[in-house]
């Protein structure tokens, strides 16, 4: 799938956040709970490796409660890092926010040594709606398009903690194709930038495998578990009446249900991924591109012998 990523933006997050990273004790990064790996700016673990790490798998309220518990154990079990499950239902984030910050960097307490944190996220993460909740009021611009510009902001959530949120923009980058693929079915990519039934269909394949008995309830169906995508999107569209003339399905029509269903929680609490399929998934990410960079390789190698070879 061809997401259209701007570099340019992204260099110039990349040296604003690393201007703003000097002085920070604690780096928060809000990630989606329902595709926490998916969600993660690579470009952020690399220059945050050296700072303690606060992860906050937000939207816990769409997320599989079972998977989300997982995740935090995972991240839990990583050097200098603690995670937390949040949502914006939560009635009291900035306590919970600043216990577990406290508790990665108990050495910066009291008006002399106060706890200083960055708060990042790609966009659509709930950031703004975190930030509006902390602030008491609506002063960041809370948008339902994904990379509206927001500027930089201090917080201080306690006389002796200081939230600065992010400056510019912090995009996804598509390390592995299905994480391009929970990112564009959980919203995060802007509608122009996907195919929608494509994204629909990979989204599809996967809940048949993990989540048949809650596509089954949603849509009156029997069987899905046996269904191949193309069919269950067919099955679907159907059931629901997206239908072209003539008897034929609207397939895009259909995409955009579940893809509206999946986003908003209707299918039920979802997960896309779990570590270990991560991790599968980077292993054969990782290999495809030695793979490809190695034909570039040998390519440029057969070019210079030929250039060679005609130079006598
Ligand atoms: P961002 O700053 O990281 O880009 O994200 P933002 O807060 O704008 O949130 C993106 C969308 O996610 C918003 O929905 C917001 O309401 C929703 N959201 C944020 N936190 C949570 C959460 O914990 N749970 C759930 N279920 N949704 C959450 P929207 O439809 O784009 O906008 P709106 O209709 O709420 O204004």
């Amino acid at each position: 799938m061809a997401i259209q990523w701007f570099p340019g933006h992204m260099n110039k997050a990349k040296k604003q956040v690393a201007d703003r990273l000097k002085g920070i004790d604690v780096v928060i990064e809000m990630l989606d709970a329902r595709l926490p790996a998916s969600s993660a700016n690579p470009m952020l673990a690399g220059m945050t490796s050296k700072k303690k790490a606060l992860k906050i798998l937000n939207k816990q309220d769409l997320a599989d409660p079972t998977r989300t518990r997982v995740w935090i154990d995972y991240y839990n079990g990583l050097n200098d890092t603690r995670a937390i499950g949040l949502d914006a239902g939560d009635k009291s984030p900035a306590q919970r926010l600043i216990s577990a910050c406290r508790e990665i960097a108990p050495h910066r307490s009291g008006l002399d040594k106060p706890l200083r944190v960055l708060i990042c996220g790609i966009p659509n993460v709930g950031k703004s709606t975190l930030i509006n909740s902390l602030l008491g009021r609506r002063a960041a611009k809370v948008g339902n398009e994904p990379g509206i510009t927001k500027g930089e902001q201090r917080i201080d959530l306690a006389d002796d903690f200081i939230l600065y949120d992010t400056p510019g923009m912090l995009w996804p980058k598509i390390l592995v194709e299905q994480g391009g693929y929970n990112l564009a079915a959980s919203g995060a990519v802007g509608r122009n930038a996907l195919d929608e039934e494509e994204v629909t269909l990979e989204l599809l394949k996967y809940l048949i495998v993990n989540y048949p008995a809650d596509v089954e309830a949603r849509y009156k169906l029997d069987g899905v578990a046996e269904m191949l995508d193309d069919q269950l999107l067919e099955a679907i569209g159907r059931r629901r009446g997206a239908m072209l003339g003539g008897g034929r399905v609207n397939f895009q029509k259909t995409a955009e249900i579940v893809l509206t269903d999946f986003r908003d929680g209707t299918i039920g609490r979802i997960t896309l991924e779990t570590p270990e399929e991560w991790k599968d998934w980077l292993t054969e990410a990782r290999r495809l591109d030695a793979e490809r960079q190695s034909a570039r390789d040998l390519a440029k190698a057969e070019r210079a012998a030929a250039v060679k070879k005609r130079r006598g």
